[in-house]
């Protein structure tokens, strides 16, 4: 260890990662392989990596955030493991099992007022899958409104709804019809001149009501909207205090649905045990995953109120192994950890910790465009001219490999350098992870200009 953190790896990839991966590029699905880090993972314990030779890295990614507090923890492994050896599999949709009830009913519990039911699922994208049915049943109208740069997941429905690269929807737009997006509100790069008198108050809502619905769609055939509360893989981007209200009103005014896709910002990820609690969102239906199984099975819901999620029960959602009963007591267990340990006071230290270091990074590099943080979120976007705000992928790549070779895992997303840190992680580990960072991001604004 230095101070807190591993040392640096030797090489990356390694010899013997470097040999494996030569033998998986000829195996698997050259998208599948391209897209990873270079190299072969062998273990994992709390928020460090360790590679099949002997390099130890420091996790800032978490799984796509689906790690929450860490990997190897017996207080949650346990419990699935003995939900294992007592009762294997089965299809939870024919035979319930014990720890359904209290699961669901911890859920509702935990969940923003006016949320009473619950549908099971095997993970975030079956949520979503089952979300846009279900909107579309309980309304009987056909149009979802989506946001551009919210991520939903990579199937049919999932990537036609989401739109944070073109590439995920490619060749599916034209096949799955009944979405139409708005961009997502984000003060930094807003298309919108500021809320104009007579609007809405936000003038995201003021394009979706004046544009939207009279250029393009009527309200009557809208079921609702469906969003990310803060963008997770966009780059953390935060909507401003006046969206919430004015999209609500509008929701209201013309009978939607509201529905939060919290697969990747619910359980804590940002500060609060959900987003919606950030803004105190009343939403008619809530997408669930990821953080849910505690990062040790897979496992998502989707909450309803009464009138989108009951009613009508003909609507056949969720597959096989949605909530296998391992992966309720695994998910029961992480609500114990949130509930007895000071979990979200932690990522409210790291949310300072974050800002502190990474902050001050706009005034000192022209090429920091906007940085973006929200509890044990935090997102740096890059870009080629502050002025232009033309975007900057190079430069972030240089950045994310930067990191790799200081030993730090980070995520190169589409907008932006994306880091979510274990939620456990001490802030002093985490200030020296992110000072490493820091060091790359020097480094590779030196090699670029
Ligand atoms: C906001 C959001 N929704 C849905 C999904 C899909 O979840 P999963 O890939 O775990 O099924 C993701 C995954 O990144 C996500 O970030």
């Amino acid at each position: 260890m230095s101070g807190h953190l591993p040392p640096p790896p030797a090489a990356v990839p390694g010899p013997r990662s470097a040999e494996l991966l030569a033998a998986y590029e000829k195996v698997f699905y050259p998208g599948l392989v391209g897209d990873g880090y270079p190299f072969v993972a062998r273990s994992k314990a709390g928020w460090t990596i360790t590679d099949v030779d002997g390099n130890t890295f420091v996790d800032l990614v978490s799984a796509s955030a689906s790690v929450p507090v860490g990997a190897g923890r017996a207080d949650l492994v346990r419990p699935a493991a003995e939900a294992l050896l007592a009762f294997g599999n089965e299809d939870s949709h024919a035979v319930f099992h014990e720890a359904m009830l209290p699961l669901a009913n911890r859920l509702l519990a935990l969940a923003p007022n006016g949320l009473t039911r619950v549908d099971i699922s095997l993970n975030g994208t079956e949520s979503v899958e089952t979300a846009v049915r279900v909107m579309r049943r309980a309304t009987g109208r056909p149009v979802i409104i989506g946001f551009l740069g919210g991520y939903h997941g990579e199937t049919t429905t999932t990537a036609s709804l989401g739109a944070e690269q073109h590439e995920i929807g490619r060749n599916l737009r034209g096949l799955a019809s009944g979405f139409v997006h708005v961009p997502y509100p984000n003060t930094y790069r807003s298309p919108f001149a500021p809320a104009r008198p007579g609007g809405t108050g936000d003038p995201t809502v003021d394009f979706l009501r004046d544009h939207v619905l009279f250029h393009l769609v009527d309200p009557s055939e809208v079921a609702g909207v469906l969003i990310e509360p803060v963008l997770g893989s966009g780059g953390v981007v935060v909507p401003p205090e006046t969206f919430w209200p004015a999209l609500s009103e509008l929701c209201r005014q013309h009978d939607w649905l509201l529905c939060l896709d919290e697969v990747k910002t619910g359980f804590g990820r940002t500060g609060e045990m959900f987003a919606a609690d950030l803004w105190g969102v009343q939403p008619d239906l809530m997408c669930l995953g990821k953080a849910m199984g505690g990062g040790v099975m897979p496992i998502g819901a989707l909450l309803g109120g009464e009138r989108a999620l009951s009613g009508f029960s003909d609507l056949a959602t969720g597959s096989t192994w949605s909530w296998l009963p391992a992966a309720c007591a695994a998910a029961l267990a992480y609500l114990d950890v949130l509930e007895n340990e000071d979990v979200l006071g932690n990522v409210r230290a790291l949310h300072q910790v974050s800002t502190s270091l990474l902050g001050p990074l706009e005034q000192r590099i022209p090429e920091v465009g906007d940085v973006r943080v929200q509890g044990g979120f935090a997102a740096v976007e890059f870009v080629a001219d502050p002025a232009t705000k033309e975007r900057f992928p190079v430069l972030q790549d240089a950045v994310a490999e930067g990191c790799l070779r200081r030993g730090v895992l980070v995520a190169s997303s589409t907008t932006s350098l994306n880091i979510q840190p274990s939620l456990v992680m001490s802030p002093e580990a985490y200030a020296e992870a992110l000072t490493r960072v820091l060091d790359a991001i020097d480094e590779a604004v030196q090699g670029i200009r």
